[in-house]
């Protein structure tokens, strides 16, 4: 099996119809990406992977290394789904330059297929500038986690008519700049839609609305394996409680000496 390009996921959108709804999901490892890959059409190494990995507090201290890290591990570990990195907070913002001489690392060290960057028409001319120069781009829109310190926290915004119409004006722009697809994240459901209606591109949803035309969720919020989730998790398994039991029952089996059994030992000839 071939692995899905950019430009078949593009054309997944023809004249504001998307028969078949683009399935994303995200991933930081092989063995995780081995899992989900035939599932999925996109596999998106987030910047996420600094809460879910390594425990901070947001993605803005994630550095370039950690992305070009887990987004090699991703593509080794995948086939079928084209791969999607992040790019970190304070490694593309400054100019089209300096994002692509991120981007351009971040394909030639991972093998990734393109980059999804955060923000809306400050970031047209960079995702234009990208794209002309063979980096597709995906766009992030709403919610934007990496500006939490401009925003001040992590609430669904487009609340109010000024901020609902920037959301659109912002992702037209990435969309009129040539970005292959958009993340809409966490605003409210109207505007996903009219985000969704306004772009030529795929809106790709998370707190964004049925009628987007795809969906992601961060894996380990879809798996169970957080207590507090955003309102816009559907948890699909409840791996925290496996993996605790699995813990718990190993740790009693090792104290009270009943594994391992002759089954898992080596004897003698
Ligand atoms: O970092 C991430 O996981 C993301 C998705 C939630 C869209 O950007
Ligand atoms: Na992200």
């Amino acid at each position: 099996m071939r692995r899905l390009t950019i430009p078949a996921i593009r054309r997944r959108k023809v004249d504001g119809v998307t028969a078949e709804p683009i399935v994303m999901l995200t991933a930081y490892t092989a063995r995780q990406a081995q899992l989900l890959d035939a599932h999925c059409d996109l596999l998106l190494v987030g910047d996420s992977l600094g809460q879910v990995i390594y425990g901070l507090d947001s993605s803005v201290p994630v550095t370039l290394d950690m992305m070009i890290a887990h987004g090699a591990a991703v593509v080794r570990g995948s086939y079928h789904a084209a791969v999607i990195v992040d790019l970190p907070f304070g490694t593309y913002e400054a100019s089209p330059e300096a994002a692509f001489a991120t981007a351009s690392r971040v394909l030639k060290e991972t093998g990734a297929a393109g980059v999804k960057l955060e923000g809306g028409a400050a970031m047209g001319e960079t995702v234009a500038f990208l794209n002309a120069r063979g980096v597709p781009v995906m766009g992030h829109v709403g919610l934007t986690p990496q500006a939490v310190n401009v925003l001040g926290g992590y609430n669904a915004r487009g609340r109010s008519d000024a901020e609902a119409d920037k959301i659109v004006s912002d992702a037209k722009a990435l969309d009129e700049a040539g970005a292959f697809a958009i993340v809409v994240e966490g605003v409210v459901e109207p505007i996903a839609v009219a985000v969704t209606k306004a772009v030529s591109c795929p809106t790709i949803g998370i707190g964004g609305s049925v009628e987007c035309d795809g969906q992601v969720l961060v894996t380990e919020d879809m798996l169970g394996m957080f207590e507090r989730v955003p309102r816009f998790v559907k948890r699909y398994e409840d791996l925290a409680s496996v993996i605790s039991k699995a813990a718990e029952t190993y740790a009693a089996e090792v104290r009270s000496r009943t594994f391992p059994t002759p089954e898992q030992t080596y004897q003698p000839r």
